[in-house]
């Protein structure tokens, strides 16, 4: 099987490149292909399918994930370059039964519907945070307008974020 020779790095002729780097604090190798994204790297070869795929195009956000602390669309990162980097998805948020305080807020607020979105709203938000969040409704809504949410639960979204960013300016950093 080609899956079977991508792994082992043997198949001839194809570009297949060996990548070191970390995801949600784990220490992984792998071997991709020149073309394979750091989305489809995370769904299909590591079976973490809370990162979504909305357009792959770059223009929904769904598939937002963060880079070395940077909120990323992960549709348009190509594995190859994940040399060394740390990847944290949706799934390596909380800590064991302990909900990020984002997603916390995201369920109290009812920041959704479908939930199509939710993964890279809050993996996005918690960029934000990282960055310097705006202080303004409208700061946040422009900073967060990468993301789109088809439910249209943007108002719940907007104040589940300002709900943490509240608390974060006053104690520990964003990031896990
Ligand atoms: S799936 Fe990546 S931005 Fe839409
Ligand atoms: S909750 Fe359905 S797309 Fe956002």
């Amino acid at each position: 099987m080609i899956s079977d020779s991508l792994e082992s790095g043997r198949i001839k002729g194809l570009s297949v490149h060996e990548v070191r780097l970390t995801v949600n604090g784990t220490s992984i190798e792998v071997n991709v292909e020149a073309w394979t994204t750091l989305l489809d790297l995370l769904r299909e070869r590591l079976t973490l399918h809370g990162t979504k795929k909305g357009c792959d195009h770059g223009q929904c956000g769904a598939c937002t994930v963060l880079l070395d602390g940077v909120r990323v669309n992960s549709c348009l990162v190509l594995a190859v370059t994940l040399e060394g980097k740390q990847v944290v998805t949706i799934e390596g948020l909380a800590h064991g039964d302990v909900l990020h305080p984002l997603q916390q807020a995201f369920i109290d607020h009812d920041a959704f519907q479908c939930g199509y979105c939710t993964p890279g709203q809050i993996c996005s938000a918690v960029g934000l945070i990282a960055e310097g969040c705006p202080s303004s409704d409208d700061g946040i809504r422009e900073a967060m307008s990468g993301n789109l949410c088809r439910c249209g639960a943007y108002p719940n979204i907007l104040t589940a974020i300002k709900e943490v960013v509240n608390t974060v300016e006053t104690k520990s950093p964003a990031l896990p």
